[in-house]
This record gives structure tokens, C-alpha cells and sequence, in this order.
């Protein structure tokens, strides 16, 4: 087969990484990619958001599946105007990628199919926006409808800070039209967790769960990002818990989508918040999520490459997939800024010494390479820089190999949290 993944992050790494390894891929592509990419796939300078460019691309290259990472052009209609022109592609279209390009969207699909999620209103003006959080005053959440990065949420803990989250959103409008419709929701306390389906408009097959770091700093304080680390299995989605997420949420979904005529297919990500009560959906992702793929390529045993068609084919009911048991871990390193504005072009040495680290793969994320003083370097280029991930027999280990790889690289203009697995971490201190 010849493949073209589309994007440029960590995420598009690890599959590129994954996919490069299956027996039945003859000839990867990745476009744009990154210089880490380049290691295990051709990359092309075509943007991940120039539709007619990729097609052109893909028609060139007689792809035959195209591997879409990022929600943009998923957004967009990728897929659709790919499979105009016959091209098979592992994504939803542009009209199932609504549950998560318009959170306005989701959460009214939510509420027809009784997805149990948190009590919303929908808001186009900021006066009547204000009045809904006075009623129902603090903790609340605002949050764009329209796509943000990961960083259009704000969980303020008084009525002054909503009210500041809906003018920076409808009146400054710092996320551009993200803003011109807002979601307010109920807060949920709990524990987080992110949980994937591979969905072919009919059949769900469940993959694993992770947990991931949304918070720049330690101890999980300051602004949203979109992910500083993540780990997996998520130790709350235990056998039970994940029979049912899929009874109460991704397979009502499936069928849900159906029924409303936009099947589902690709990757589904629940975002979910769990309390003794059980699962609710804080959000659905129509892709997976970065930095929770990287853990999740390292845990799969199985080719990849095959599911991916199978969902794209509508024959995942014939398929399995097989998991290590071992942890899997990942500390992303950013640029100095993140995620305000994130300085570029600083010089990042020494990965061969973090890669060489027993257990520790290095995922490419936001880089590029450039000539300075005749020599070859590579350095940041994005929020998001590095992904460092590590398998060992437990979290614990995990972490210390994916910190010793990160002590190991040589780049003042980047900075990590130290903390990512603390609460599995801790979980297994208990245990011993
Ligand atoms: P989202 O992009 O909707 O998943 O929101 C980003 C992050 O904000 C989530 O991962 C949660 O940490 C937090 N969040 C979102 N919605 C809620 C909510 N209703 N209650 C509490 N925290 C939330
Ligand atoms: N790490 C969360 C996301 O990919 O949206």
C-alpha cells in the first residue's frame, strides 16, 4: 500500500512511526511532517489545511488510504473531497466532524441521544451569556463552539472570571470566530481520562485509554494547552468502566450519528470526566488525540495499518487489535511562551543521547531542521516541540526513563513539566 499521512505533529509521528513499521505499506508519506518524521516517511511541503493541495498530492502519488491527523481539515471536508475522487481516507467526513468542530453541535447531539454530558446553554450575544452565569454562578465553564486549539475553555472559579472568558471570546474575540457562538456548561468534578474507538459508521471497536496533562504547569495549574503529557492506561478506565463508555456513550454515538444520517467513521475520542456516579463526555475529538497517540502507538502490538482501512472499508467487526500490558508514557517539551506566543528557532541538541535511553522513543512535534554555521540543527518551530515517550514494566520506571531522556537534551529555549503519571504514579506507590 502507499500511504500519506496528513499533519505535522507528534501524533503524525507516532503513526508514521507505526504505520512504517506494517508489512504492508510500501511507500509512506507525510505531508507536511516534520524533520522526525523524515526519518520514516517521504515528506512533502503540501500544509495540512491545503485541501486541493493534498488531493492533487494523493492523485499524484496513487495513494491508496490517506491517514488524516489534525481536526482541521477533517473540519474542512478532507475526506470528502477525497473520496470525491476515489480516494480512500481514515477520518469522519466534514459532516461527522462536526462533533467536534462545533461544540454547540455536540452538545445538542448529546442532549437528543441522553449522552450523559454536563448541563449547557448556547449563547451568540454576550449580554444574555453574562445573565446565564449570574443565575447560575461559579465554578463554571466557558467555552468557544468553534475550534480552538485545545486552549478555548476556561474553567472559572468565579462569576468576574466567566464573565472575563466570554468578553475575551465574544467581544476581543482572541480565538477569531471560534467565539462567535459560546458553549456555557456545568462544572464536573472527577477524574479525567481520554478514551478511543475506531469507528466505521457502524461498528465500534474499543482501543485502550490514557490520561493526559491539559495544564501548563506542575500540580496541574495555569492556562489549558493542548497537552503537556499524557500516560497509558488510564487506571480509572478499568474492564468495567470501558464496557460502560462504550454501552453509555461511544456506541449511542455510533448509532446516534447514524440515525441523524452522518455515520461516524475514524477515530473517536471521548474526553470524559468520571465521579462516583460514572462517566460523563466533557467533549468529543473526530481524531486522536496528541499527546495521548504516542502512548497508545507504543502500546500497540498489532499492524495498524489494517484497522485503519477496516474502518474506512466498514469491516471493523471482523477485527481485533492486541495491547502490550506495559505503561507508556510521554513528557512534551515546549517552547518558552507556551501556550501564549511560543519562541521559534532556538537550537535543540543532544536528541540521539535522549533516544538512546533504554525504553524512549523521541517524537517530532513542533521542529524544524536549519543550516547555521554550516551545520545541521534542528530547532523549534510551534508550541508543542517534542514528545518523550517511555514503555517500562510500570509507570513509575516509565517516567523516570522519559525524565532521563528529557535531562539529556541540550535546549535552553524549551521547558517541560516535571510531574506528568503523578497520579498513576502514586496509585502505585500504594499498592507496594
Ligand atoms: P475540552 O476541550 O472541552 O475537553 O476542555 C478542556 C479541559 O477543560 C478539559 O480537559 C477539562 O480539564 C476542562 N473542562 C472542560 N469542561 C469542563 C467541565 N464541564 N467541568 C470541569 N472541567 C471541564
Ligand atoms: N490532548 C488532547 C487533544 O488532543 O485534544
Amino acid at each position: 500500500m502507499r500511504v500519506l499521512v496528513v499533519g505535522s505533529g507528534g501524533r503524525e509521528h507516532a503513526l508514521c512511526w507505526k504505520i512504517a513499521d506494517s508489512p504492508l505499506c510500501d511507500a509512506l508519506f507525510c505531508a507536511p511532517g516534520n524533520p522526525g518524521i523524515a526519518d520514516v516517511a517521504t515528506c512533502v511541503p503540501v500544509a495540512a489545511n491545503d485541501l486541493p493541495g493534498l488531493v492533487a498530492l494523493a492523485q499524484r502519488e496513487k495513494i491508496d488510504l490517506v491517514v488524516v491527523g489534525p481536526e482541521d481539515p477533517l473540519v474542512a471536508g478532507l475526506v470528502d473531497r477525497l473520496n470525491d475522487v476515489g480516494i480512500k481516507a481514515f477520518g469522519p467526513s466534514a459532516a461527522a466532524a462536526r462533533l467536534e468542530g462545533s461544540k454547540a453541535f455536540m452538545k445538542d447531539f448529546f442532549a437528543r441521544h441522553n449522552i450523559p454530558t454536563a448541563r449547557y446553554a448556547r449563547f451568540t450575544d454576550p449580554a444574555s451569556a453574562k445573565a446565564y452565569i449570574q443565575k447560575n454562578g461559579a465554578p463554571i465553564v466557558v467555552k468557544t463552539s468553534g475550534l480552538a486549539a485545545g486552549k478555548g475553555v476556561t474553567v472559572a472559579q468565579s462569576v468576574a472570571e466567566a464573565e472575563s472568558a466570554v468578553d475575551s471570546m465574544m467581544v476581543e474575540k482572541i480565538f477569531g470566530d471560534a467565539g462567535n457562538e459560546i458553549v456555557v456548561e456545568e462544572f464536573l468534578a472527577g477524574e479525567e481520562a481520554s478514551f478511543f474507538a475506531l469507528v466505521d459508521g457502524e461498528t465500534a471497536l474499543p482501543l485502550v485509554a490514557a490520561q493526559d496533562h491539559k495544564a501548563v504547569g506542575d500540580g496541574d495549574t495555569g492556562p489549558n494547552t493542548g497537552g503537556m503529557g499524557a500516560y497509558s492506561p488510564a487506571p480509572i478506565v478499568d474492564a468495567a468502566m470501558q464496557e460502560r463508555v462504550m454501552r453509555d456513550i461511544i456506541l449511542p454515538t455510533v448509532r446516534g450519528m447514524a440515525a441523524d444520517g452522518c455515520p461516524f467513521k475514524g477515530v473517536l475520542f471521548a474526553g470524559l470526566m468520571i465521579d462516583a456516579k460514572g462517566p460523563k463526555t466533557l467533549e468529543f475529538n473526530v481524531r486522536f488525540g496528541d499527546p495521548e497517540c504516542q502512548t497508545l502507538m507504543l502500546r500497540l502490538k498489532s499492524d495498524l495499518l489494517p484497522a485503519l482501512v477496516a474502518a474506512a472499508d466498514e469491516q471493523l467487526k471482523y477485527f481485533d487489535l492486541q495491547w502490550s500490558d506495559d505503561p507508556a508514557l510521554v513528557v512534551v517539551m515546549a517552547a518558552n511562551g507556551y501556550p501564549g506566543t511560543p519562541a521559534k528557532g532556538t537550537v535543540i541538541g543532544s536528541l540521539d543521547k535522549a533516544a538512546a535511553v533504554e525504553g524512549v522513543s523521541v517524537f517530532h512535534a513542533g521542529t524544524k531542521a536549519e543550516t547555521r554555521d554550516g551545520k545541521n540543527v534542528i530547532v523549534a518551530n510551534g508550541g508543542r516541540v517534542l514528545g518523550i515517550a517511555a514503555t517500562a514494566k510500570t509507570v513509575t520506571e516509565a517516567q523516570a526513563r522519559a525524565y532521563r531522556a528529557v535531562d539529556a537534551i541540550n535546549w535552553a529555549g524549551g521547558f517541560c513539566r516535571r510531574d506528568i503519571g503523578w497520579r498513576a504514579a502514586a496509585r502505585e506507590k500504594q499498592k507496594v
